[in-house]
């Protein structure tokens, strides 16, 4: 069965999760935080996700915007910073996140070939819709699907129902790319064919699965649906 249907994690695979600490820094009254924005960015990145792993497990669900201001305030704190406006600019900054430069043509060449196109996201839909917006994807893409219609982060299950649920499609015609590889390795478990966008060439995560690809970033995608 062909893949019909092409589903993009959002947040570190087609937005640059960086990009918020990255311009902060160089702002006015980023000094204190260009010193430590590299560390700021990793705990912050890693508080969110760990966040919204044992709010999932623990049936205790919040959106993401609650998840990623919760992991940012244990970031500042732990980079010493106690800054109200620092925190505001940099979580107006995450609805504004850069696109990695080679995405808008990627999903333009998938639309040619007449892919289906969607991001599937933890992200709430208010921060989604502010960031593709701001990239300028917004005619790229046939769906915006966020967790929050099923009311659990990733890799529930329930989540990835999502796509089928919208697309009507079975989990074998989708081809599911993420920078995340616990993202792309149990998406890999639930039944898709699953890309992993490896730009830190990162260590394999040690799942149950495997994601079927690894590539360095974006632009091979649609060499690569064309050999699928
Ligand atoms: C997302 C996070 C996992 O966009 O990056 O779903």
């Amino acid at each position: 069965m062909p893949i019909t249907t092409c589903v993009f994690d959002a947040y570190g695979t087609l937005f640059d999760v960086n990009a918020a600490a990255r311009a902060a820094a160089a702002e006015p009254g980023g000094e204190a935080l260009a010193a430590v924005w590299p560390r700021l960015a990793e705990d912050w990145r890693r508080k969110q996700l760990e966040y919204s792993w044992l709010r999932a497990i623990t049936g205790a669900h919040a959106d993401f915007r609650k998840v990623t201001e919760e992991g940012l305030d244990w970031a500042m704190e732990a980079a010493g910073l106690n800054d109200a406006a620092l925190r505001d600019r940099l979580m107006a900054l995450y609805d504004e996140l850069e696109a990695y430069p080679e995405a808008p043509a990627m999903l333009a060449a998938l639309k040619a070939r007449g892919y289906a196109t969607a991001i599937l996201s933890n992200g709430a839909p208010g921060m989604l819709a502010s960031a593709v917006a701001s990239a300028g994807i917004g005619d790229r893409l046939d769906a915006v699907l966020s967790v929050e219609a099923a009311g659990v982060f990733k890799p529930a299950s329930a989540v990835y129902d999502l796509v089928g649920r919208h697309f009507g499609c079975a989990p074998r015609q989708v081809l599911f790319v993420s920078s995340n590889g616990w993202d792309a390795g149990c998406a890999t478990g639930y039944g898709f064919t699953t890309a992993w966008v490896n730009r830190a060439k990162a260590p394999v995560d040690r799942l149950p699965w495997r994601p079927a690809h690894v590539l360095a970033d974006l632009s091979a995608i649609p060499a690569l649906l064309e050999s699928l």
